[in-house]
């Protein structure tokens, strides 16, 4: 990637300062963060908590030459880029929900938003916005997420250090797109599988079908969800929130 730095102090959302330079043509690995978010954005049309300096709250400009249907398996990409980013800087022993929630303790600490702009079918340019929480304290989570967040230095039990999280994700993030140009999305949905903390649990979806429970058994080959229902039949799921148990 470009890497291509964009710090800003407060900003409305890095998503949209990102898809403004990416409307005017900047490179991929194009990385805005911000110090602070007046509205942050999450999956679903919920608000994103992003407070000023205990934080990374940022988003990265991709321009892969695919078809709009690769952008489920970026998602999954960024996950798993993520997930190992902060199991190697915190020692957190930290999982990833499906698709790409990243969990300490069944607890969320990050949360993914990928937004894909197309053109004829294809992708023009793809925002992987990241948000971690970093070293917010308890009494900065407020009272009504705190029994389903948490942050690197409650789970660690030590201050991280932003700039080195920021480029292990970079790094990871890096290899994981080389590698799945060479070789396509089968390594990348093992590494998925492997940090997956949804994969043989009971779980129940809230998406466009309505609510579907049933076990989740694994990945397919574009990054759905398979479930086996209580009947035991296979229900592909492409997109929702999964809650666990
Ligand atoms: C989710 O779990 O609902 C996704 C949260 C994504 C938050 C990040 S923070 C940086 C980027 N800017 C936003 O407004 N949202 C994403």
């Amino acid at each position: 990637f470009a890497r291509k730095l964009r710090l800003l102090d407060v900003t409305s959302s890095t998503q949209e300062a990102a898809r403004l330079l990416a409307e005017e043509g900047a490179a991929e690995g194009t990385l805005v963060i911000a110090e602070e978010q007046t509205g942050g954005r999450g999956r679903q049309g919920r608000m994103w908590f992003s407070p000023p300096h205990k934080g990374v709250w940022m988003s990265l400009l991709l321009r892969p030459r695919r078809p709009l249907a690769f952008a489920p398996q970026l998602t999954l990409l960024t996950a798993v880029a993520v997930c190992r980013a902060i199991r190697k800087v915190s020692g957190a022993d930290a999982g990833i929900k499906w698709p790409n929630d990243i969990l300490i303790g069944g607890k969320k600490v990050c949360g993914i938003l990928i937004e894909s702009a197309g053109e004829d079918e294809m992708i023009k340019y793809c925002i992987a916005g990241i948000g971690i929480d970093v070293n917010l304290e308890p009494e900065d989570i407020p009272a009504e997420l705190r029994s389903v967040a948490t942050s690197l230095k409650i789970e660690s039990g030590r201050h991280i250090d932003r700039a080195e999280l920021i480029a292990a994700v970079m790094n990871e993030l890096e290899q994981l797109y080389k590698l799945h140009e060479e070789e396509g999305f089968a390594p990348i949905r093992l590494l998925w599988e492997a940090l997956s903390v949804t994969l043989g649990r009971r779980v129940t979806v809230w998406g466009g079908r309505g609510d579907i429970s049933g076990v989740a058994k694994s990945l397919d080959e574009s990054g759905a969800l398979v479930l086996q229902d209580e009947h035991g039949s296979d229900v592909k799921i492409f997109s929702g929130d999964v809650q666990l148990g």
